[in-house]
């Protein structure tokens, strides 16, 4: 059996159920019973509404709860969550529950996993939550468009015994492309977006506000769990002398390291959870500044050094978080499959030039599993998925954004290790993002990863080739996407079948 349906037994379930056994209660001896775990019910509600994203001025927005982000969602691991989304919104929506491992069914995408819930309607979603971490919510409907208009919000599942730091902070990221008169531009979907880096906004919030300063004190230690909820805006955070440890990715632990050049990089949908010292002095304001597009670089936000210093060295408490339950893959067993990105923006010219590399072999329409063959890089079928609109494919096929019957890309027998081998033939970065599993990034550009870091979604930069490992556990049809919105909405998705 999966145990995915079946929640933990937590203390509180386990004493409630002593208890009643003592007092001579019939309690039926059923463990996995939602009756018998810790739920945390939550409501969600989304609506259209009004922002106050800068001051002064409010911003029409679409939002869960009369605010963006969301109610912050937290729960202690094995608890269950039971979350009642009523739809006030005037079209249909569902919600994806970003990294969480649940049964397919929970998953919230339309038309693959439930019907999309209508304008006034009500569904219930509830599963267990098996791993710790910092994951996140948004709807998996018209994602471009709702997510891009403020519905989306932070899930944190607590470790059972909290990593010890003096606060545990969330900053959900947040980017926005408002008109000059600060309303949200309804160029949804247009086409340049789709052929080129997506929706990149003009206004970056933190948990939904402009900031301007982030008040610490000195020798504080600080949780900073990061989340990128834009729609397609990547960020390389420098935090001005500051030395964070990153201690998980996409909610998974890592071995506690230093990032690359000091730069901590989110691409949409990804999340990091930094130890973070404040080693300044008392009275200066650090800026934290976002270095990913050149010559674009802007601050973020100050970090703000007031109050009394805590303490004068940064303690030193134990930084590596406890594992979650992830089946390890076994690569020698591991089934391989080849996934190859192409299209886009000067699309054409980098599949030829990646065609020579990988010795004039592309990717042949459709074919299961990645059979290569000799072709040109653009095929008939992708000149006439081109000219319906379509932008972006994996393995030559473009979806089509309405989900309506999807076919299964890929097989993925259950239980069993799987490598996919994913090639990215086009000019651009793409955050790929696999639903219902975490998976080992194994290697890139055939090197191997130092971390093997579990993650829900990796970026992949243009030419990039990147391995990922996972056990196929959890059985159901899952969504494998780009995260940047309109990427997906040019048809860079597809389903993987676990059965
Ligand atoms: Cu956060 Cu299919 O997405
Ligand atoms: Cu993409």
């Amino acid at each position: 059996m999966s145990r995915y349906p079946a929640p933990a037994l937590t203390r509180r379930a386990f004493l409630a159920s002593t208890a009643a056994s003592a007092a001579g209660a019939m309690l039926p001896l059923l463990p996995t019973s939602p009756a018998t775990a810790a739920t945390r019910d939550v409501s969600l509600r989304p609506a259209a509404g009004r922002l106050r994203l800068v001051t002064p001025g409010e911003t029409a927005a679409w939002l869960y709860n009369g605010a963006a982000p969301g109610p912050e969602i937290r729960l202690r691991q094995g608890e269950r969550l039971r979350v009642t989304v009523d739809n006030a919104l005037a079209e249909e929506t569902t919600v994806h529950w970003h990294g969480l491992r649940l049964p397919n069914a929970m998953d919230g995408v339309p038309h693959l996993t439930q019907k999309p819930i209508g304008a006034g309607e009500r569904f219930v979603y509830e599963f267990d939550a098996i791993d710790a971490g910092t994951f996140w919510y948004h709807p998996h409907q018209k994602s471009s468009e709702q997510v891009g208009r403020g519905l989306y919000g932070p899930l944190i599942v607590e470790e059972p015994e909290p990593l010890r730091v003096d606060r545990d902070v969330t900053w959900m990221l947040g980017d926005w492309r408002l008109t000059k008169s600060g309303e949200i531009s309804e160029d949804f979907g247009n086409r340049h977006d789709i052929h080129h880096n997506g929706r990149v906004g003009n206004t970056v919030t933190i948990n939904g506000r402009v900031p301007d300063g982030f008040a610490v004190r000195k020798g504080e230690r600080i949780r900073l769990r990061l989340i990128n909820a834009a729609n397609a805006r990547i960020f390389s955070l420098d935090f001005a002398g500051h030395e964070p440890i990153v201690i998980a990715l996409d909610g998974q632990p890592v071995t506690p390291h230093a990032p690359e050049k000091g730069l901590v990089v989110l691409g949409p949908a990804m999340r990091v959870d930094l130890i973070l010292d404040m080693t300044g002095t008392a009275g200066i304001r650090a800026a934290v500044t976002d270095r990913f597009y050149e010559g674009l670089e802007y601050k973020l936000v100050d970090l703000v050094y007031d109050g009394t210093p805590v303490r004068e060295r940064a303690p030193d408490w134990p930084l590596a978080l406890p594992a979650n339950p992830l089946p390890e893959p076994d690569l020698e067993a591991a089934s391989r499959n080849e996934v190859v990105f192409s299209g886009g923006m000067m699309g054409e010219m980098v599949a030829e030039e990646m065609g020579e590399t990988m010795g004039g072999e592309t990717m042949e329409p459709g074919a299961p599993g990645g059979r290569m063959s000799h072709a040109h890089s653009m095929t008939a079928g992708m000149m006439a998925m081109m000219n319906s609109g379509a932008a972006w494919f994996i393995n030559g096929v473009a979806a089509d954004e309405s989900g309506h019957d999807m076919k299964p890309m890929l097989s993925l027998e259950r239980n069993r290790s799987h490598v996919i081998a994913m090639t990215n033939a086009t000019a651009w970065h793409h955050p790929i993002h696999l639903h219902g599993h975490s998976f080992r990034v194994i290697s890139r550009n055939g090197q191997a990863t130092r971390h093997r870091e579990w993650r829900d979604t990796v970026l992949l930069s243009p030419r990039e080739k990147v391995e990922i490992a996972f056990v196929a556990d959890n059985p159901g049809d899952w969504m494998f996407h780009c995260h940047v919105l309109e990427h997906q909405t040019g048809g860079m998705m597809a389903v993987f079948r676990v059965a």
